[in-house]
């Protein structure tokens, strides 16, 4: 898969082993940055990375910033996106299942980079299931296109 990346100054570290760690696992990466410690704004990487998945740049985009709640709050503010944030790898995996997120957030200064794999591990390998679960998230569509 090609997997979109984007963090904010915090998470730059976070990112490069993250990077990294995907590559390892054969998917293409394409980082939008930030790669600056300099104090930064994350809705900006949100919004690219964001735009990158609905435009089909990548598969799909992981987003980092302290919490990862900036970022999937922003993300989820473009019309087509479904971010999640996870501290654990359970969410992770019935997330993709369940609501076929496509992009994942998480904070670099709530989890070290070890739990940070094994959450991406298990998004990344983890599939929708369709059925049931495609008319709750057809039903979330609807929302977005009435509000
Ligand atoms: C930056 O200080 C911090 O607010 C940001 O990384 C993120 O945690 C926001 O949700």
């Amino acid at each position: 898969m090609k997997i979109g990346i984007g963090n904010d100054h915090v998470a730059v570290e976070m990112k490069k082993e993250i990077v990294e760690y995907i590559k390892s696992l054969g998917h293409e990466v394409i980082d939008y940055g930030t790669n600056s410690t300099e104090s930064t704004d994350y809705p900006k990487y949100a919004e690219i990375v964001a735009k990158a998945v609905v435009n089909k740049e990548v598969d799909c985009g992981i987003l980092i910033c302290g919490t990862g709640v900036g970022m999937c709050i922003a993300a989820n503010k473009v019309k087509g996106i479904r971010a999640v944030v996870c501290s654990e790898p359970y969410s992770a995996k019935l997330s993709k299942e369940h609501n076929d997120t496509n992009i994942l957030t998480f904070g670099a200064r709530v989890i070290g980079p070890e739990l940070a794999k094994m959450i991406v591990y298990e998004w990344l390998n983890a599939k929708f299931l369709g059925e049931r679960h495609k008319r709750r998230v057809d039903l979330i569509c609807d929302i977005e296109n009435r509000c």
